[in-house]
């Protein structure tokens, strides 16, 4: 799949670069405006998918810590003080305080997250679109891939879920069951018994694997680096380190459902964070 891909690529290439303004020509004249090489760079296909591919690797990394981060709910309720995940969400918020003020950090790493996300939708928007462009009518000069089409579904439903996910446990808006700010763990728990919204996790972390593992290899390729002799090396990477991370994020819910987590002490949690009502 991801090879059928690299082969539709490199067809892709020659009907694509004649709309693509030279770098070089830019880049090198002295009378051109500052930022016109970026603006050239981003109206090139090849500058668009290195974008695309930097962008995703900034969102692949949050990705990877947040998984890591929520591992920390395996550590249970905690023994008479807060939850070890409690514990991390509070350390996220107050990171670099006195000298940066409360929150600062996070919200300087969400602009950055936000930024990095838009600017890689609208890459990938642009470049399906200029792909659609290269072969107008039908039927298709360029073979669109599985795995192409693929990332755009996965990657649709992952924007839907991220959306749907910080209105549940970030903002709290959502709350089809009780929330209460800074308890992780109890929010963990208390969303976990519902068997829906364990069954959403659980699909959008399959949705996950398969977008994460598709971006990897693509990215490997991007940078340059793919070889007949690396490529199955590379493609076993890519799948692991995606199979890890959904894993990881999946064990989650299914831990909490299955009841192998601990209940959290909820009069404690209710009267230090003040409970939502439900709906
Ligand atoms: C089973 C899977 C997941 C669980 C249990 C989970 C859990 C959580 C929790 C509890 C929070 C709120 C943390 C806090 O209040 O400090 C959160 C925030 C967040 N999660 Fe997840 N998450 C999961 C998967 C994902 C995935 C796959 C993504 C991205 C593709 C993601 C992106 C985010 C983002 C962007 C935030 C907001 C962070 C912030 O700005 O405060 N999560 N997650």
């Amino acid at each position: 799949m991801a090879g059928d891909g690299r082969a539709a690529t490199r067809q892709q290439t020659p009907a694509l670069s004649s709309e693509a303004p030279s770098l070089g020509g830019a880049a090198g004249s002295a009378e051109q405006p500052r930022l016109r090489w970026v603006r050239e760079f981003w109206a090139s296909t090849l500058g668009k998918k290195i974008v695309v591919a930097a962008t995703g690797v900034i969102l692949a990394a949050y990705v990877i810590l947040h998984a890591l981060g929520n591992l920390k709910a395996l550590q249970g309720p905690g023994d008479g003080e807060p939850a070890a995940v409690d514990q991390y969400a509070t350390f996220l918020r107050d990171v670099g305080d006195p000298v940066i003020p409360a929150e600062g950090l996070l919200w300087i790493v969400r602009a950055i997250l936000l930024a990095a996300l838009v600017i890689h939708v609208v890459g990938i928007t642009q470049l399906i679109k200029r792909n659609r462009a290269a072969r107008p009518g039908n039927p298709p000069v360029v073979r669109r891939t599985l795995a192409s089409r693929t990332m755009a579904l996965s990657g649709f439903l992952l924007l839907a879920f991220i959306v749907f996910h910080i209105l549940q446990f970030t903002t709290l808006t959502i709350h089809p069951t009780p929330l209460a700010q800074g308890a992780v763990y109890a929010n963990l728990y208390g969303a976990f018994q519902e068997w829906w919204i364990v069954a959403i996790y659980v699909a959008m972390m399959a949705v996950l694997f398969l977008h994460m593992r598709h971006a990897l290899w693509s990215v490997l390729q991007t940078a340059g680096w793919d070889k007949p002799n690396r490529n199955p090396t590379f493609r076993r990477g890519a799948t692991t380190t995606a199979l890890l991370v959904a894993g990881g994020f999946a064990l989650i819910p299914i831990l909490f459902f299955v009841g192998a987590l601990p209940e959290p002490p909820s009069a404690s949690a209710s009267a230090s964070a003040g409970i939502e009502a439900p709906g």
